[in-house]
């Protein structure tokens, strides 16, 4: 990547195209397709006037549309989320008839000749399309269309989850969420770190902290079964001693011949038919003791009768399992998606949100540290490298500081400080008439507000905080020497609050072992995890970062279910 500061915005729009692309006067059409992506056109440093004379195809979707010299042309404003600029692209009368392009929404294919718009017409476009022909349309009744042309709000907008691609804002969080994603393969590849996939289904809760989904077919199964009962009754007490009663009567059958010394065929047969009369009563029996409900057994639901044979939950972290590979291959990481049962309402949580996880084999809570600062300085500087565009947009409709605070963000050293200190830093301003809603004191769990009053008010930059209480920690961190506090570290940033939690893990089994059962929970689950200490055990570090809490951060937006395609949260998943 580039030096510290971003080049100048007229360079910045054109990154995505290589220097031939953008320089050279015929245009790129899109690979596997026949059409020109509008990005490659209105990206380019001159905006696209160096290809006037050009005959292109383009397809996108109508963002506005008017008729204009009584009827006689239209002008439609397509874009197709290659960028965020919209091409003017002006439609004759002569070529289509112009009352099916116009509504917003319609979906357009057209061939035409790129053009300098008219001088003075105090446009901002440098190019325009003028069709030669009308490919296709996807036509839209603009009395149903439910993404009109007027803003809705984005809450609104959460109720059309299949549609708000389509609006500027949703696509360029796309975009900028797409450049996030390969910031962070790209940083982490440029680093040495190895990919590793974690399950999402698994039988280990990592935090400790009771908030799995559970992953069962039992209700499914047992739903089934009770609908099947209803249609078909399962036998009787007295079908199943008909049953034994035939069985037995076949057996005495079986006797009978063998003692007159009957054919060795006659007493094959008999035996046949015993047979299947002991697997009639078997069938029986069988289905005599199948019962509406959940199976149990000593009360307790039966998972033996589960899908997996045993209880399973949907991953709230890949750390453990990361972690085996890390004592292995060294430093790894994992990137996928999380899920966590809390009823949490806020604009900062999820019930299925995507989580960057490395795991740092070697490495202490400092280099954890500088690992993380490194990664979420990389990330912004990214954005502004690639997806400049995207950020001026986010800056005029949502939040004019956000292109500021990336550039502060990737240029500026993270403050840092130990938990104890945060803490007095919290009771100061108490004491000088801050008021929090959550008492401080030292012990607590710092709340949003404590988190958020630090980052934003007292150091305005990213803060490391670190050292913090083992009470509030989970099991695996790494006990400090002063045995109340463990090697923990939570990135807060401002917006946001806390953007990353991480910390160097507990690799001395003994120490492991004491904590497990200091906090009650029970060792049979983690042995495997315990292992890893018993045999060859290495010093090693980690961290979680929020992924939509990144996009949050770095698009300014306010709340967490807009940052995300397709948002889960208590009450709602919708599609
Ligand atoms: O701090 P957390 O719970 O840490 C872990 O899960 C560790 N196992 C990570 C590790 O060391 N490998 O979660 C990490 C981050 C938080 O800092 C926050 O950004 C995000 O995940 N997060 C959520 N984001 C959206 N919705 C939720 N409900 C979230 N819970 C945590
Ligand atoms: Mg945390």
């Amino acid at each position: 990547m580039g030096g510290d500061i971003p080049p100048p915005v007229d360079q910045l729009a054109a990154v995505s195209l290589t220097s031939d692309e953008a320089s050279s006067s015929t245009v790129q059409k899109a690979r596997f397709s026949d059409r020109v992506r509008i990005q490659s056109i209105l990206g380019r440093p001159d905006g696209g006037a160096g290809l006037a004379g050009q005959k292109v195809r383009i397809s996108g979707w109508v963002k506005t549309g008017r008729e204009q010299g009584k009827g006689a042309f239209a002008f439609l404003e397509v874009n197709d989320g290659s960028c965020p600029a919209n091409l003017q692209v002006m439609v004759d009368a002569s070529v289509s008839d112009l009352s099916k392009l116009i509504a917003t929404g319609t979906c357009v294919t057209v061939d035409g000749c790129l053009k300098l718009p008219p001088e003075g017409k105090g446009t901002k476009q440098k190019i325009e399309l003028s069709v030669v022909e009308v490919v296709d349309v996807g036509t839209v009744d603009p009395g149903s269309y439910p993404i009109p042309k007027t803003k809705l709000t984005l809450e609104r907008l959460r109720e059309f989850l299949h549609l708000r691609a389509r609006t500027n804002s949703i696509s360029a969080i796309a975009r900028i969420r797409h450049a996030l994603a390969i910031a962070t393969h790209t940083f982490f590849d440029e680093e040495g770190f190895l990919y590793v996939q974690t399950p999402i289904i698994t039988t280990s809760d990592c935090e400790g902290a009771g908030e799995m989904f559970q992953v069962t077919t039992l209700i499914s199964t047992t739903e089934k079964l009770e609908r099947e009962l209803i249609e078909n009754p399962p036998p009787t007490e007295a079908d199943v001693e008909a049953a034994r009663v035939v069985v037995k009567k076949r057996g005495e059958a079986v006797a009978e011949l063998k003692a007159a010394k009957a054919s060795k065929e006659a007493i094959l047969a008999s035996v046949a038919e015993l047979n299947d009369a002991k697997a009639n009563l078997a069938a029986t029996e069988a289905r005599s003791r199948l019962k509406p409900g959940l199976p149990k057994v000593d009360g307790k639901i039966d998972y033996s009768q589960d899908f997996f044979g045993r209880q399973a939950f949907l991953t709230v972290s890949g750390q453990l399992q990361v972690e085996t590979y890390a004592c292995g291959l060294s430093d790894v990481y994992t990137f996928g998606p999380t899920f966590r049962a809390e009823n949490s309402h806020t604009s900062r949580h999820l019930a299925e949100f995507w989580m960057v996880e490395p795991e740092l084999a070697f490495a202490d809570l400092e280099d954890d540290m500088n690992c993380a600062e490194a990664y979420v300085k990389y990330m912004c500087k990214w954005l502004l490298e690639k997806r400049y565009d995207d950020m001026e947009l986010m800056a005029k409709n949502f939040d004019k500081g956000c292109i500021d605070r990336l550039k502060l963000v990737a240029s500026t050293p993270f403050g840092r400080l130990t938990y104890t200190e945060a803490i007095k830093i919290l009771e100061e301003a108490v004491a000088k008439g801050k008021k929090f809603d959550n008492d401080v004191e030292w012990g607590i769990d710092l709340a949003s507000e404590h988190e958020r009053y630090l980052t934003e008010v007292v150091f305005q930059k990213p803060l490391i905080v670190y050292n913090y209480p083992k009470g509030i920690k989970a099991f695996y961190m790494r006990l400090n020497d002063d045995g109340k506090t463990v090697a923990a570290m939570d990135v807060l940033v401002p917006k946001v609050g806390e953007l990353i939690g991480g910390s160097q893990r507990e690799e001395r089994i003994d120490v492991i072992m004491e904590r497990l059962e200091e906090i009650g929970l029970p060792v049979e689950p983690y042995e495997w995890y315990l292992d890893l200490r018993r045999y060859g055990t290495a010093k090693h570090s980690g961290f979680g970062l929020g992924f939509e809490r990144m996009v949050l951060f770095a698009t300014g937006m306010d709340n967490i279910r807009d940052v995300i395609p397709f948002p889960r949260y208590p009450g709602r998943a919708d599609l």
